[in-house]
């Protein structure tokens, strides 16, 4: 309790967190060690129990304690890799001959590499490690249709990286955010992973609510995460007037904005962002994986400079930069006539099988939401008896649970409508509305 006293330095929960967190991060609580029953850590603290628990809730998200029941709660060992809320999801859904879980794009819709590998014939050498991370012909194309006038850019690996270095650079255990629900599961465990707590914010058919936004603002929230096109799992697209009102409330709380708009250039709508009325707040996100690739690992972003600042410093630290080479292959690949035209039709197809899966599942009755995205949010009568039915037709898909953080939330299964070819739209909906529509489990019995 001694080592805990000393280095306590605010006496909230976060205080009584980070020294924990400090403790055991240093050695001196062990893996394995008991804590004492919240009662007396709180009597020689001199502080509520409520406080304690609390504090023992932040480091049980960040994956520090473990509380187990009858034996109470101990230190765990940051050695064994906690077993993420996404990977959980996706237990046993794989090996299925039609994989619609994945949330990847086609493959055969991706701009082709051949003329752009054909353009360099070495990888170069930057005059110093110290050069800017973003290449000048790059950060030029982005400008073109950024969604409002960003002073400065950033290209890192992926928009997962993006979030990566954002909430370790930002946040950390015991701060709280707003995150839009149903919510994008790796950013959740990402999130849970650094003990920052997390206050879902509604979703409807035009973007975050607003009074549960506002509620959540009251709650006294660091950051509000968000996906402005194509949300996924629901393809809900903000409308600009919701984008408008977000941008007020975010803006008088003086909180960040923190947008992930991973569809990017396969988006239906043109880029949209709260970063047109509150710069200074934004954090805008745009990912390439799905317009080009999740293997070119590449993603944008705009900041804040106090926020940009600590960001690259921290890089810094680390790779440093995103390969040049692969910069060089996306400005290509974002300024030539082929892969723009590649784009476009990719755009068009999955605009087109989301149309054709979704049509299949309203004529058997199953209304879909969202306008938007290659996953569509299916709701079902029973979660347990959507997949097993589906699996049974070979057909595999994410339970919604998988990205819902309240229990009472409808049951739904994510399908990635966009690798479902036109031609297989009615057999595959046909499937899917009957895994919808069944209940095999009834009264409760198992
Ligand atoms: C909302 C959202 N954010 C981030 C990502 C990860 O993107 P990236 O491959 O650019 O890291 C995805 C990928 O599915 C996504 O849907």
């Amino acid at each position: 309790m001694a080592a805990i006293r000393s280095r306590m330095g605010d006496p909230g929960a976060k205080g009584l967190a980070m020294a924990v967190g400090a403790a055991i991060r240093d050695g001196t609580l062990a893996p394995g060690v008991s804590l004492p029953p919240i009662r007396d850590v709180a009597a020689a603290l001199q502080i509520s129990p409520s406080t304690v628990s609390a504090a023992w809730a932040a480091l049980n998200r960040a994956g520090m304690l473990l509380t187990d029941g009858r034996r109470g709660t101990a230190v765990r060992d940051l050695r064994t890799p906690a077993v993420t809320r996404y990977r959980r999801a996706m237990d046993g859904q794989t090996g299925l001959p039609l994989d619609l879980s994945t949330g990847v794009p086609d493959s055969a819709l991706l701009p082709h590499l051949g003329a752009a590998l054909l353009r360099w014939d070495t990888a170069g050498t930057p005059s110093s490690y110290l050069e800017d991370p973003l290449v000048p012909e790059l950060d030029a194309v982005l400008r073109r249709d950024w969604p409002y006038r960003p002073r400065t850019l950033l290209v890192v690996d992926g928009a997962q990286d993006a979030l990566d270095l954002i909430v370790r650079t930002y946040l950390g255990l015991g701060d709280t955010v707003a995150v839009e629900h149903p919510a994008f599961t790796p950013l959740v465990d990402l999130l849970e992973s650094v003990g920052v707590g997390i206050v879902p914010v509604e979703l409807d058919s035009h973007g975050l609510m607003v009074a549960a936004l506002q509620a959540a603002l009251a709650g006294g929230v660091k950051a509000v995460f968000l996906q402005p096109r194509a949300q996924n799992p629901t393809g809900v697209t903000m409308t600009r007037h919701r984008a408008r009102q977000i941008a007020r409330l975010i803006g008088d709380a003086g909180v960040l904005a923190v947008e992930d708009d991973s569809q990017g250039l396969l988006a239906n709508t043109r880029p949209l962002s709260v970063g047109a009325w509150i710069p200074d707040f934004t954090v805008h996100i745009r990912g390439f994986s799905k317009s080009h690739g999740p293997d070119l690992r590449l993603a944008a972003l705009s900041a804040p400079e106090h926020v940009l600042d600590r960001l690259v410093s921290y890089r810094a630290l680390g790779q440093g930069w995103s390969s040049r080479l692969l910069q060089r292959i996306l400005t290509h690949l974002l300024t030539d006539d082929d892969a723009r035209a590649q784009v476009d039709r990719a755009r068009q197809v999955y605009a087109a099988r989301r149309a054709a899966l979704v049509a299949a599942l309203g004529a058997h009755g199953v209304v879909v939401g969202g306008t938007d995205g290659i996953n569509i949010w299916v709701p079902v009568q029973d979660q347990a008896t959507a997949l097993v039915l589906l699996a049974g037709e070979g057909i595999a898909v994410t339970p919604g649970r998988a990205f819902t953080l309240e229990p009472g939330y409808p049951a739904h299964i994510r399908v990635t409508a966009g690798l479902v070819p036109h031609s297989e739209a009615a057999v595959v909906g046909g499937a899917i509305a009957r895994a919808a529509t069944t209940t095999l489990w009834r009264n409760g019995v198992r």
